[in-house]
């Protein structure tokens, strides 16, 4: 328990610097320290944010050594679980850029690191603390759709223009990203729709795909398309598309229950709506409402957020992740996202290349939780 204990952060990555406005308006916590191999990047931020020079660093465990009891790690994806672990190693606490890890085997080097160190580790999962997606949340937790059954998420996101850098050097999203076939990038629609099913689990994936029509040359699928039976037997399925040519659509949901139902906007003039049962709206005629007309049961502190807060990036959510992320080191609690919840998002996408080679076939996913048994770790076909 770190209660009132001062916590300095070490943060790893340019990304991670949208968590600088979520520390900053933190009582007792400070950013000390700020890593990047690139040199340049280093000291125009390091500058930025006023980190004494001494306390810029390019090698990540050189930031280690220091005092910091914090790291953010938004390095790209194959760094996640090496630097993960060496900071856990070091005594530090780790909030990780999604998605955790690259192989099935890191995620559970990953989960034992956890177990053995004993420090808070929680994945930046952002999109699930948008304010729309939370209070739809609230609204399952009060019952309002019934019984929840199905829900869509779909990250649609051309990254064309992030394959190569901009001095023609090939991005680390050429390979971990869109090197590979699959669903690579599945936490920012799962991250939100499996809050909808509170205390479920993905038990198996099944994921299809119209095949590779992407220009670039790369592996990566035109699109993939995955069911997740949930150990319930309900149903979530996700969509993933970082390489067709098309609008951005990074927040599709939809939710249906057994009283109702809500879809995210769709863009050119959509916006998100709801619909519930009612006397004045029974299910034979059932009409939308906005989805704002249900503000009022946004949780209280997206309610009473400041014009600060509520700035931060994804309409206020990356403040209340760093909020979250700092409660769970001082109350010893387990994050929202916790290294299992990380690891079971993540391997979503993971085994979705091998379900995707094979024709959709189903491929269960293993429990990730304290104390698996080694036979636990072991992906069975
Ligand atoms: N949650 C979100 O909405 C969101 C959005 C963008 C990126 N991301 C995640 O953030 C991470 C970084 O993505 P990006 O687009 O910023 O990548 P990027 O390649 O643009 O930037 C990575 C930065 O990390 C530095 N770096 C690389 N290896 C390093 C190392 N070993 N030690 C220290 N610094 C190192 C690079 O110099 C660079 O400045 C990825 O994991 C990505 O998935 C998340």
């Amino acid at each position: 328990m770190e209660q009132n204990k001062h916590i300095k952060v070490g943060i790893a990555g340019v990304r991670g610097l949208s968590t600088v406005m979520g520390f900053n308006a933190m009582a007792g916590v400070e950013i000390t320290a700020l890593c990047d191999l690139d040199e340049n990047v280093l000291h125009r931020e390091g500058d930025n944010l006023n980190i004494e020079k001494q306390h810029r660093y390019r090698i990540f465990d050189d930031m280690l050594a220091s005092d910091i009891d914090a790291v953010v790690i938004a390095t790209p994806m194959q760094c996640h679980v090496p630097q993960a672990i060496a900071a856990l190693e070091a005594g530090k606490h780790v909030l990780s850029e999604v998605t955790a890890g690259v192989t099935m085997d890191e995620l559970w080097w990953l989960c034992e690191s956890v177990e053995k160190y004993g420090k808070t580790y929680m994945m930046a999962e952002n999109y699930m603390y948008t304010p729309q997606v939370q209070l739809v949340r609230e609204l399952v937790r009060r019952g309002m759709f019934g019984e929840t059954y199905y829900a869509e998420g779909a990250y649609l996101h051309n990254i064309n223009g992030l394959f190569v850098y901009p001095d023609g050097k090939t991005s680390w999203r050429s390979f971990w990203q869109c090197g590979k076939r699959g669903a690579f990038y599945p936490t920012h629609s799962l991250g939100p729709v499996m809050q909808w099913f509170p205390g479920d689990h993905i038990a198996e994936i099944s994921t299809f795909s119209p095949g590779v029509y992407n220009p670039y040359g790369l592996k990566q699928d035109s699109g993939t398309t995955t069911m997740c039976r949930l150990e319930s037997g309900k149903l979530a399925q996700i969509r993933v598309d970082c390489v067709s040519p098309r609008p951005h659509n990074m927040t599709h949901y939809l939710l249906q229950g057994t009283q109702g139902c809500y879809q995210s906007a769709q863009g050119f003039g959509d916006q998100d709506k709801i619909s519930f049962v009612s006397e004045q709206n029974p299910d034979s005629c059932m009409m939308w409402q906005a989805l704002t007309d249900y503000n009022a049961y946004l949780p209280e502190r997206y309610r009473n957020a400041t014009a600060e807060q509520a700035g931060a990036g994804h309409g206020g959510g990356d403040f209340f992740l760093v909020e979250d992320f700092i409660n769970a080191i001082r109350t010893g609690e387990s994050p929202i996202v916790d290294v299992y919840t990380a690891c079971e998002w993540t391997a979503v996408g993971l085994l979705s290349e091998l379900s995707v080679v094979n024709n959709g076939r189903t491929i269960t996913l293993p429990r990730f939780r304290k104390g698996a048994k080694l036979e636990d770790k072991i992906v069975k076909l």
